[in-house]
């Protein structure tokens, strides 16, 4: 099969890395793709829908895989459908689970999916009246996409009436930031599942973890995700009370709603003392957390993907290597605010590379030879072992042979894990 990836990030380049290894896949295209991957994929550089779809047909793409949901929300896979062109996401009616946070909350509501308290604003006056009459912390929310950046913890009334007259005045987040969701602020611990759905049944995979502040402990502004690691550690009949009380009614919901949703369903989680509850749903694979559980995935990922297309999801059962991932990003000067690009990566040479140590790389374009950095996120560094301790400590000797002008990363990664994993008293 020739299959193409969209997308450009660390997380396409481990979906190509595990297409890359099935003996079904002849060749891979990946658009834009990055220099990083250009060992294992085809780069094209092409952006428009209709120009993708003229290049499957040219270069006989059997499949095309999503990686960002930007895409999906522009409605790419309408498209493909039309045309009876295999690809792998849900079509625009039912991506609308990620690109409308409103939606996703009153979704959530109707099909009684446990998720903050929380309420709808489309003006400034009723918001800020709601506000005034708060406890905090609260949590403010840009219905539309922000690239990860429309989501605000706010403590008191002052930073969250700022907050506000940026996003529903001043054009924060454009269009995205119109209508805002208000909602209660859950105490619990992070973590994310993924399902493999044909619109019918679904598979889920392993819990992973993201950490999204920039720095250790938590502290800082959010990012992209400066590591993961899976499986995450939670006792282990979470995935069943998820599976029960969260991804099915969300995908027999929006199948009544018809908006059948085939492709991969995000589910982005808060594991309160009443139990899991939904932060976010979205409509593609995470990233970083794809850069952790794909690797630990035995199937074929070609299986699955067909299996979604032929509303086969039912027969397949997923299986996992009985070992840890841990990948932690290696981001750049200023990221996530105004970041430096084009350093020189050095020490890459030294670094193993085997099916146990892999660098997915997201930010880096080559010149004459060597590789630079050019975005915010510059690579995932990722080690599979039969320990969380072993994986850990093989991500972190890895990276110190690597460096560039400004890099930082995050040194606790996976560390919360392998505590509660010593200690089982304190799930
Ligand atoms: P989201 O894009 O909705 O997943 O939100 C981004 C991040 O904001 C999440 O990963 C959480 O760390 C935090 N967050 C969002 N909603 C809540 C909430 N209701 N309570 C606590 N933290 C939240
Ligand atoms: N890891 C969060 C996301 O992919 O949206």
């Amino acid at each position: 099969m020739r299959v193409l990836v969209i997308g450009k990030g660390a997380r396409e380049h481990a979906i190509i890395w595990k297409l890359s290894q099935s003996e079904k896949v002849e060749q891979i295209f990946v658009s834009p793709g990055n220099d990083g991957m250009r060992d294992l994929a085809d780069r094209l550089d092409i952006t428009e829908i209709k120009d993708i779809i003229n290049l499957v047909r040219n270069y006989g793409i059997d499949l095309t895989i999503v990686g960002p949901e930007q895409s999906l929300a522009d409605g790419i896979v309408d498209e493909f459908q039309k045309l009876n062109l295999k690809i792998i996401g849900p079509t625009r009616d039912a991506a609308i689970i990620e690109y409308s946070k409103v939606f996703a909350k009153n979704f959530m509501k109707k099909n009684n999916i446990p998720t903050a308290e929380f309420q709808i604003f489309d003006h400034i006056v009723p918001a800020i009246k709601y506000i005034r009459n708060h406890t905090y912390p609260l949590v403010i929310k840009a219905d539309g996409l922000a690239a990860g950046k429309g989501v605000e913890v706010v403590d008191n009334y002052t930073s969250a009436e700022i907050l506000l007259n940026q996003m529903m005045h001043q054009d924060k987040f454009g269009a995205a930031g119109k209508r805002v969701v208000i909602e209660e602020f859950l105490q619990g611990e992070e973590a994310s599942i993924f399902a493999f759905t044909d619109g019918e049944n679904f598979v889920s995979t392993i819990l992973s973890k993201d950490y999204k502040p920039v720095n250790d402990n938590n502290q800082g502004p959010n990012t992209g995700g400066m590591g993961a690691y899976a499986p995450a550690v939670f006792p282990e009949k979470l995935k069943k009370e998820i599976e029960q009380s969260i991804i099915c009614p969300a995908i027999k919901g929006l199948q009544r709603e018809n908006r059948i949703f085939k492709g991969i369903l995000y589910v982005g989680l808060i594991i309160t003392e009443t139990g899991p509850k939904v932060l976010e749903f979205n409509c593609r694979l995470g990233d970083p957390e794809t850069e952790v559980v794909l690797p630990l995935l035995k199937n074929d990922l070609i299986d699955i993907c067909l299996a979604i297309i032929e509303n086969r999801i039912g027969e397949i059962e997923l299986h996992w290597k009985a070992k840890y991932s841990v990948a932690v990003v290696l981001a750049s000067n200023g990221y996530p605010s105004k970041y430096e690009i084009g350093k020189e990566i050095k020490g890459l040479e030294n670094v193993k590379h085997d099916q146990d140590n892999i660098i997915f790389f997201s930010g880096v374009e080559s010149r004459n030879n060597k590789l630079y950095t050019n975005g915010g996120r510059v690579m995932a560094v990722t080690s599979v072992a039969n320990t969380i301790e072993q994986a850990i400590k093989n991500t972190y000797q890895n990276i110190e042979k690597i460096s560039f002008q400004g890099m930082h990363y995050r040194k606790d990664i996976a560390n919360d894990g392998l505590k509660k994993l010593h200690n089982k008293k304190n799930w």
